[in-house]
């Protein structure tokens, strides 16, 4: 049986669904590797290193033969409806985004893996792409940070004199943020942290940064289902920001990550808040793809907002496509988390997925016509009989992350 590998057809994406490493463990499962020519190129794993692993390179993939699709983004989909009935893919799916894909999956009869549905268990850290790319994302939100600001991170005590260290605030501390604290603090910078979760507290403290206890609520107004946050209400909301704005008006470098799964990124930051912000300071919104946590961020786009006081500006970065920006390393986890995924339906050179597995049953998007994931197939039914507005509605309830 094949797994096929295809270049990724989104303008601007740079990582692959598989290295020269992550073959040879596909091979070594009995797997055969078809990699479309230069599907790697932009990560820098060249075809000949594909090879040299066991793999067979195809001037273009012919998904309408292959038994396995593996995948980085979420295929088209005129695409998937390509596949040939019973093949499998395997990779981000992004169901509250993609539900013509699903639709397209599903009518396919494709057996459908999304990643981004692995539970979240310890046994399933391997496969878990949102944290391997969360850790990437996390680190260059950084450095986007550091690439930008006017001063250095660290303290330095020379004979021309001191300069103190830089206050970075990190808001949301999930994987990426704590990413984002460690590569900070690992830079000499002074750092804090808020999330709204509970257990981020002790979290953030592991990391080096220090917490900052807001007076917002209690933890079961904030705690969510599988170890995520809830959203917050309107007035919650705007109650955190206020509480909020005098930590984001002291600090030099904002990034914020902050999430809610299936739902818009919260607004953390409105642009007041921003402009109350010293001359020079950097904002890095890793949220701006997903709706943005500080008002006024563009995707993609550096926005300089001027300062309150008159004297200048800050720098405020729509983070956008930050892991394919790192697409060697973003890559060589995802593949692996490709690999391990598949390993764990494959013997004997056969994948067959078995749903009495809890891992292969929470990422199961599609299968044999059926819409698997239970938010995305109640999302679909609302689009048959849709209105205007029930599309958006929808796709804002799906998701839950770990499904
Ligand atoms: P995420 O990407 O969904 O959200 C990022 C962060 O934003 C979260 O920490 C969330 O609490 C925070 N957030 C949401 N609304 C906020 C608000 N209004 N203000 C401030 N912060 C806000 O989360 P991610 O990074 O995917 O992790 C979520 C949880 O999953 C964490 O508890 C993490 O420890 C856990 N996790 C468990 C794993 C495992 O057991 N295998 C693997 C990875 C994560």
């Amino acid at each position: 049986m094949d797994v096929g590998i295809a270049r990724e057809r989104i303008e601007g994406e740079k990582r692959v669904a598989a290295t020269p490493e992550s073959v040879r463990q596909l091979v070594a499962l009995g797997l055969g590797a078809v990699i479309e020519a230069g599907a790697g190129a932009a990560a820098g794993f060249a075809d000949s290193d594909y090879e040299a692993a066991g793999a067979r390179i195809v001037r273009e993939l012919d998904v309408a033969a292959v038994d396995l699709l593996a995948h980085v983004r979420p295929l088209d989909p005129l695409r998937a409806s390509h596949l040939k009935p019973g093949a499998i893919t395997v990779g981000l799916a992004s169901p509250s985004t993609e539900l013509p894909t699903v639709r397209a999956l599903a009518d396919a009869r494709v057996a459908a893996f999304a990643l981004e549905l692995v539970p979240r268990i310890s046994r399933a850290q391997s496969m878990d792409a949102l944290t391997s790319q969360a850790l990437v994302t996390g680190y260059r939100c950084v450095i986007e940070a550091a690439i930008r600001f006017p001063r250095f991170f660290p303290l330095y005590m020379t004979a021309a004199g001191t300069i103190p260290p830089a206050r970075v605030l990190v808001l949301g501390a999930g994987v990426a943020g704590l990413q984002a604290i460690g590569t900070a603090k690992r830079l000499g910078a002074r750092v804090s942290a808020n999330d709204i979760r509970p257990a981020s507290a002790d979290e953030v403290a592991s990391m080096g940064g220090t917490f900052i206890k807001l007076d917002l609520d209690s933890p079961e107004a904030t705690a969510g289902a599988g170890g995520y946050a809830r959203e917050l209400t309107a007035d919650r909301g705007a109650h955190q920001r206020r509480l909020l704005a005098p930590h984001v008006a002291e600090a030099d470098v904002l990034i914020t990550t902050a999430a809610v799964p299936g739902r818009r990124a919260p607004l953390l930051v409105s642009r007041d808040m921003v402009a109350g912000m010293r001359p020079g300071s950097v904002v890095v919104d890793m949220a701006a793809e997903s709706g943005g946590n500080v008002e006024g961020s563009v995707p993609g786009e550096d926005v300089a907002v001027a300062t309150s006081d008159g004297k200048g500006a800050v720098t405020v970065v729509g983070l956008k496509d930050a892991a394919s920006a790192m697409a060697a390393d973003a890559s060589r986890l995802y593949a692996k988390n490709v690999a391990n995924f598949i390993a764990l339906m494959t013997s004997d050179g056969e994948a067959v997925p078995d749903f009495a597995d809890e891992v292969l049953a929470g990422a199961c998007l599609t299968y044999d016509g059926d819409v698997r994931h239970e938010p995305t197939a109640q999302a679909l039914a609302a689009l048959a009989t849709a209105t205007p507005g029930a599309e958006a509605e929808a796709a804002g309830e799906i998701e839950g992350g770990a499904g």
